[in-house]
């Protein structure tokens, strides 16, 4: 029989555990404050108080598919759309780098107006403005050839959540021509070109079960990612899914928390969705082992345009001074913003 304790002690020597032991952890909070308690200092032992800070540029809001959650679907008409140049994409850049970022996160909708053609000029150019700095792409699925060529134009990183591995459950989210096991395909090709990957998924995704949960983590132990982004789902009222229940805070902490401890070496962002459910949200985040934050670097007329989710943090006149706002809150939290790249630190590297 085990005690809170050592359920959590276990999970944090063997950096695993059975199906049924996940279960019990994820299923109630008896077991929450010794898991926050021993994420933190596992987080402590491998990046001690650093908080790596990534600048998120939205690009582009339009997008050719039409996942039941997002809020930039296709079907939405009533979504505003716009799109970046390329000019005022590296401003962001500039300004960032001034700011202190040294990654940049293209982020975007599955926009056919950037052709491999385009987003490999995009990427030469940040990476001849910025030759220190980390580039990090996060626009969906692509064959692998353009992948490739991304990477050989410069791009060092990938962020694609993998939104759930369980085939069925994925079929509830998405409409038929998207499958889990083309994203999972996906993935891997992006490991094997040699980006450092992120993967991830929503918590408290309509019809999602703890079973989902522990596949997701089963999946995640499969692909070794050197990124994982979770964040509560949050209803959007032009889907599908405005009926919705929007996912829990008190969930999302105790996944980043287990996170933390099944993948010690992980850079794991405080979500701009975990600030958006709760005030505190993102700091919370740091405290149950998170070490990322991905402030926006978007020109700001087009920031509430990117609209995933309803009542996005960052979107308003304030959010220029978001770093150090962001600075504040992390330093009240116990941890400090650092500027460096911040790659990931495995151990076998
Ligand atoms: N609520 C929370 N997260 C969402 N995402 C998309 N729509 C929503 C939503 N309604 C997440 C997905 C996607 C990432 C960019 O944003 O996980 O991969
Ligand atoms: Fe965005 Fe403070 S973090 S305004």
């Amino acid at each position: 029989e085990n005690t809170n304790e050592n359920l959590v002690e276990l999970l944090r020597t063997q950096r695993d555990l059975s199906d049924e032991q996940l279960r019990t952890l994820l299923e109630t909070d008896a077991y929450d404050e010794a898991l926050f308690a021993e994420a933190d200092q596992v987080r402590r032992a491998h990046y001690g108080t650093e908080v790596y800070i990534r600048g998120l540029i939205e690009f582009t809001n339009y997008c050719k598919n039409n996942c039941y959650y997002c809020g930039i679907r296709r079907d939405n008409r009533h979504a505003t759309r716009y799109r970046l140049t390329k000019d005022e994409i590296l401003e962001c850049c500039a300004e960032g780098y001034a700011l202190g970022f040294r990654t940049f996160v293209l982020q975007g909708g599955e926009d056919p107006y950037f052709t491999d053609k385009r987003v490999c000029e995009i990427v030469s150019a940040i990476r001849k403005n910025h030759p220190d700095c980390a580039i990090t792409l996060s626009i969906g699925e692509k064959p692998r050839e353009s992948y490739q060529a991304y990477f050989d134009a410069g791009a060092n990183r990938y962020l694609l959540r993998h939104e759930t591995a369980d085939d069925a459950h994925y079929a509830k989210l998405h409409p038929v021509e998207l499958s889990a096991q083309k994203r999972k395909e996906c993935l891997f090709n992006l490991k094997e070109i040699g980006y450092q990957v992120g993967s991830g998924f929503m918590v408290g995704s309509p019809y999602q079960t703890t079973d989902n949960l522990i596949a997701d983590l089963r999946f995640l132990q499969k692909l070794q990612p050197d990124m994982i982004g979770i964040g509560p789902y949050i209803t959007h009222a032009e889907t599908p899914f405005a009926d919705q229940k929007s996912g829990t805070l008190e969930l999302t902490l105790r996944l980043v928390a287990v996170l933390r401890l099944m993948f010690p070496y992980a850079l794991l962002p405080a979500t701009t969705a975990l600030g958006t459910i709760h005030p505190e949200g993102r700091e919370l985040g740091l405290k149950a082992g998170a070490n990322v934050v991905m402030p926006n670097l978007s020109p700001v007329r087009v920031r509430k345009l990117y609209e995933l989710y309803e009542n996005k943090i960052c979107t308003g006149e304030e959010a220029a001074q978001c770093r150090g706002c962001l600075e504040q809150r992390v330093r009240s939290a116990g941890y400090e913003i650092v500027t460096a790249r911040g790659d990931v630190r495995r151990e076998d590297a």
